[in-house]
């Protein structure tokens, strides 16, 4: 009997040893399985085209109903492109979202330019054909969590001048570009309408990267077009909206050239 006492407590630890190779051994397993999950999460945000192609995603399915019903006349059945019109493949979510938000898709007939109209599609069908063309092809993305509230207007206005005003005008208000094209008015874009034209280039205007204008810049653009529409016009002249420097000009050319045409003239009867 005096033999159990020391026999007991090894009996007891082996159970508590094997426990405790058998917790490592799940909790290595579980660490495997985090980064199995880990990097098939990164793979799909990486390759969302890859991976969402071939699967049957409620919304691709009712965005492709919606595209073989309203789009694929133009568009080809698969999206493809054809005479009548581009191929989507690789346009991304933002393209459709910007040309069917602004009712510019589904176009009526190929004109010079494809203007804005009320749209005939809902939001949620929006998202629908936007998630079926970005299925395609890896393209941009809707933008969302468009803080541009927070951006340096200045800077915003600056950067306007720069790269927007010399096709939308200084006051965004729209102007003539070449072969009878127009660059429409800024004033009924909304802010995700704005970036989404900067990422994807509608038409004849360019497309802005990431590097060209980043994200940040983008926001303070959308700032400042969002204000210039939000200030009253402070009357005189429209003069485009300039500010002291047209009207100053102008003041000038008219006034002193006025002075010197009339002096010219006094001068030529003496
Ligand atoms: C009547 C023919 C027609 C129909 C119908 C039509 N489109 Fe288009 N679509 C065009 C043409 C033409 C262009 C090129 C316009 C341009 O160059 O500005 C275009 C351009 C686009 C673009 C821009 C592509 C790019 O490179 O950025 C998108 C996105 C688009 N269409 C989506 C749609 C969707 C979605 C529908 C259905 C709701 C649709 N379209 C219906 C003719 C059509
Ligand atoms: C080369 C000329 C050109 C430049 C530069 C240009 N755009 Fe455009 N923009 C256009 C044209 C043309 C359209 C109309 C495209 C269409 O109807 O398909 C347009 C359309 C837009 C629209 C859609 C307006 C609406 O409500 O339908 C927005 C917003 C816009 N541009 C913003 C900008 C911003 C911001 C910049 C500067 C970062 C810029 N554009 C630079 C030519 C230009």
């Amino acid at each position: 009997m005096t033999k159990v006492e020391p026999v007991t407590p090894v009996e007891s630890a082996e159970p508590a040893r094997a426990g405790r190779s058998r917790r490592r051994r799940i909790a290595s397993l579980g660490v495997l399985v985090a980064a199995l999950g880990t990097i098939a999460t990164l793979y799909a945000g990486l390759a969302p085209a890859a991976s969402s192609a071939s699967n049957n995603d409620p919304a691709i399915q009712a965005g492709r109903q919606l595209f073989l019903q309203g789009c694929s006349t133009c568009h080809g059945l698969n999206a493809e492109g054809g005479a009548r019109a581009p191929s989507l493949i690789g346009v991304g979510a933002a393209a459709v979202d910007f040309q069917v938000g602004t009712g510019r898709m589904p176009a009526q007939a190929h004109g010079p330019e494809m203007p804005r109209k009320r749209p005939v599609y809902d939001e949620t069908q929006i998202q629908e054909l936007a998630t079926y063309v970005a299925s395609l092809g890896a393209g941009p993305a809707i933008p969302t969590n468009l803080d541009y509230q927070s951006a340096d207007v200045a800077y915003g206005g600056a950067l306007f001048r720069t790269n927007c005003a010399q096709c939308h005008n200084f006051a965004g208000s729209g102007g003539a570009l070449t072969y009878g094209k127009y660059a429409p008015s800024l004033s009924d874009a909304t802010p995700r309408q704005i970036y989404e034209a900067m990422i994807t280039g509608p038409e004849n205007m360019p497309v802005f990267g990431d590097k060209q204008i980043t994200p940040p810049e983008k926001l303070a653009i959308i700032d400042y077009v969002k204000t210039i529409k939000a200030e009253p016009n402070p009357g005189g002249a429209g003069l485009g909206r300039v500010g002291p420097v047209t009207e100053t000009a102008v003041s000038w050319l008219v006034g002193i050239g006025g002075l010197v045409i009339i002096t010219m003239w006094i001068g030529s009867k003496a």
